[in-house]
């Protein structure tokens, strides 16, 4: 009840605060008005539509994903990972140059995961990079190479923190060896406001911030007080144009410029963590490549490269994002498997298929799973009918009324031959290939 109450309260806020016209300044009354800057940037960033998740910290070396220490390792002993983390084949501009091979606009790097382990130089806890063997600042090498490469650099921060004993500890992390008399939030929220400072004032310019955790105190029966408003408007008086989003699994909350849903697109709730209602703010699924987002050994059950483009394809028709994500490995370097898909997917989005999913909006023509459609913006704009079967059917009908001027398929060119049924509303297109090794059969359709 608490959270459906909430959830009303939050969807009337995140509509308003879309206001795609709204020019005015931050204000600093209780309502959040995004400035002109802010809105530009979550338009460009809902063109963008394809990032990567990098989920990377010291829990690599584990090789066990990176909820490790919630399973069971003290705190003190999960520490010594610090001491040996020598990633000496990371290379950031090696990283950036595959993901934007990958037809990827921008990264979301996890600063600081629920382990508290801070993968830059920060000033606010010795709990960090510069402390291990390896001792160079990650997120600044990051942060350089997205800026040198226009790469859009979203910085991923745990609200939640296992090892701290001043993080006031919910319903995760209680195993670590935490003294839970020692919890003061205040204490926690000024670290990590200081925290949050030096990424978004040493860092150059920050495109987002991604936060996450705050389920862990879902479950109180006082509700928690996470003082968001407050945090939110210090990072939009240090970067208004930074994009907030958090992974609360809730309508978008007050101050927030994004939604994202966990492992589902929005309108589906496989994984359980996406009943929330779609707000109208810019959308963003975050999934994995393979089962874990932290870098896991036994992890090999990678999606195929036609799985990958359809779940864009898919999420890009319900007017989202995708977020893929990578686990790197300890010694700093993507795995041989990500590394292909990153390149797979890229052959896609450089070819023709791009113009279907770039800058485009949701599709209002949908057949289940398997005929799905995005479309250009303005007047006019073409309809990108995505025929997403394994084998190509001889015709495609869909209930489309406007008049038609042109129908191509959009690989190569080819007219597609169509004719309309009577009065029952509806256009079959002829395909012109029907072979069964589809990923994806685009009919281009113009009005
Ligand atoms: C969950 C997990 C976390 C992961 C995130 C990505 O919140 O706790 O490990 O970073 O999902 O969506």
């Amino acid at each position: 009840m608490k959270h459906f109450i909430q959830s009303i309260i939050l969807a009337s806020i995140a509509l308003y605060g879309n206001a795609q016209t709204t020019t005015s300044t931050c204000s600093n009354d209780s309502h959040y008005v995004p400035t002109a800057e802010n809105i530009k940037a979550r338009n460009n960033f809902s063109d963008s539509r394809f990032g990567i998740f990098l989920h990377w910290g010291i829990y690599s070396t584990f090789a066990q994903g990176e909820w490790f220490l919630n399973y069971g390792p003290n705190k003190d002993e999960y520490a010594k990972a610090a001491d040996a983390f020598y990633p000496h084949r990371f290379d950031a501009e090696k990283w950036i140059s595959a993901i934007k091979a990958s037809g990827a606009k921008y990264i979301c790097f996890t600063t600081r995961h629920h382990d508290g382990f801070s993968m830059w130089d920060t000033k606010q806890s010795d709990y960090n990079i510069m402390h291990t063997p390896y001792g160079k600042d990650v997120v600044r090498q990051l942060a350089d190479a997205c800026h040198k490469q226009n790469i859009g650099l979203h910085l991923y921060y745990s609200h939640i923190d296992w090892t701290r004993e001043d993080y006031p500890a919910g319903r995760t992390g209680n195993t670590t060896g935490k003294d839970p008399k020692k919890a003061d939030w205040n204490h926690y929220y000024k670290f990590m406001n200081a925290q949050l400072t030096e990424l978004l004032t040493k860092y150059g310019k920050v495109d987002g911030i991604w936060f996450d955790g705050w389920w862990d105190h879902d479950e109180d029966s006082v509700p928690f007080n996470w003082q968001l408003s407050e945090q939110y408007r210090m990072i939009h008086s240090l970067q208004p144009a930074c994009i907030i989003g958090n992974n609360h699994h809730q309508t978008p909350f007050e101050g927030e410029d994004m939604q994202m849903f966990e492992r589902d697109i929005p309108g589906e709730n496989k994984s359980g963590l996406s009943g929330q209602s779609i707000s109208q703010l810019p959308l963003e699924t975050c999934q994995t490549m393979n089962g874990m987002w932290g870098y896991k050994i036994k992890d090999q059950d990678y999606k195929s490269p036609k799985e990958l483009i359809r779940l864009l394809v898919r999420t890009a028709a319900k007017g989202a994002n995708l977020l893929l994500n990578i686990g790197p490995q300890p010694n700093g370097e993507l795995p041989a498997t990500a590394l292909d898909r990153l390149s797979d997917m890229g052959k896609w989005l450089n070819s023709k298929a791009g113009e279907s999913i770039y800058a485009t909006v949701r599709g209002n023509i949908n057949v289940g799973d398997s005929i799905v459609s995005t479309m250009g913006k303005g007047k006019n704009a073409p309809l990108y009918i995505h025929v997403l079967s394994d084998t190509v059917p001889s015709s495609v009908t869909l209930p489309i009324k406007s008049k038609i001027k042109n129908a191509v398929n959009l690989e190569n060119g080819n007219k597609i031959k169509y004719q309309r049924n009577g009065k029952a509303g509806t256009i079959s297109f002829m395909t012109d290939r029907q072979d069964n090794d589809n990923t994806d059969y685009i009919i281009k359709v113009e009005f």
